[in-house]
């Protein structure tokens, strides 16, 4: 039985329920964070805190927990299942109203909701055929950097990309790439990885920022620039990543092989960075 957090107490998960005037039903008002587990360590923790102080502080809610009471909350969650890979799921809504109102409304406390559940192991078959992606465009608000529950752009291009048979949406906004419908993308030109800055049009990724970091690290060329509609189209590698995912290989977009078709050696190097880097927090060396 999957037990659960709920505004200060533990439920199973079956019977948590939130009120139907609660604003992250209503509106998408609230923010939300998803953070690996390895072996009972959460993966770049400070990371994933700061970034959803970022996203409660964007949008005008106090974080209703210190650091110690979100640790116990994940230590607890967690523990049912320490020895198995997991994935931390917390968001936070504006709470409950008297009645439906788009302004906010004085003393209404957050609704917080907390759960982890087991990650599915690493799919071999992934990191040796690689994926398929689309290109759509990106028609999304202007605050993408916001990690906010109102994903209903995301939930329409992934299923759109879904619907043509690929894995992921990979955004184009005026030409320019933004971001996955639930990743961020990386190309490789040459020896060169590439991946769009840092801006409110895209969410900043904790898995993105340690690619960038594991690559400078070991020395591989690595620029964190603009990159173009026709750069992601003719790019020699393409990968996407996030917490779920980890990284992985583009090998297909809208149809056509992504170099020859297969993942290149780059994926090949940061990927192995990548799990030497899990391999070091699972012994609590990272
Ligand atoms: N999504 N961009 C978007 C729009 C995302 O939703 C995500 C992650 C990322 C990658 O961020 P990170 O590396 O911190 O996971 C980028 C999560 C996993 C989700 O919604 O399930």
């Amino acid at each position: 039985m999957t037990e659960i957090y709920l505004n200060g107490r533990y439920m199973p998960l079956t019977e948590a329920r939130v009120p139907v005037l609660d604003r992250g039903f209503l509106f998408g008002d609230g923010v939300y964070e998803v953070i690996p587990v390895f072996d009972g360590r959460p993966f770049r923790l400070d990371q994933h805190m700061e970034r959803l102080d970022n996203s409660l502080h964007s949008i005008r809610i106090r974080n209703p927990l210190q650091p110690d009471d979100w640790g116990r909350i994940f230590a607890r969650l967690t523990s049912a299942t320490p020895e198995l890979d997991q994935l931390i799921y917390l968001q936070i809504t504006r709470g409950v109203d008297p009645t439906r109102n788009h302004l906010f409304s004085e003393g209404v406390a957050p609704t917080v909701f907390v759960m982890a559940w087991t990650a599915k192991p690493r799919d071999p078959s992934i990191a040796r055929d690689g994926v398929a992606a689309v290109v759509l465009e990106d028609n999304r608000w202007q605050r993408c950097d916001i990690k906010s529950t109102a994903l209903l752009g995301n939930v329409l291009l992934r299923q759109e990309a879904a619907d043509a048979g690929a894995e992921e949406a990979i955004l184009v906004r005026d030409g320019l790439v933004t971001e996955g419908s639930s990743t961020n993308p990386f190309i490789v030109q040459g020896e060169v990885i590439l991946t769009p800055p840092r801006s409110n049009l895209l969410l900043r990724g904790v898995t993105r920022d340690l690619v960038l970091e594991l690559a400078r690290e070991a020395q591989m060329p690595c620029t964190e620039r603009h990159v173009t509609r026709d750069e992601l189209e003719t790019a020699d590698e393409v990968w996407i990543c996030s917490s779920s995912r980890e990284i992985q290989p583009v090998t297909r977009l809208d149809g056509k092989p992504v170099g020859e078709g297969a993942p290149g050696p780059l994926f090949g190097r940061i990927d192995a960075l990548f799990q030497d880097y899990k391999a070091r927090l699972r012994s609590g060396d990272a």
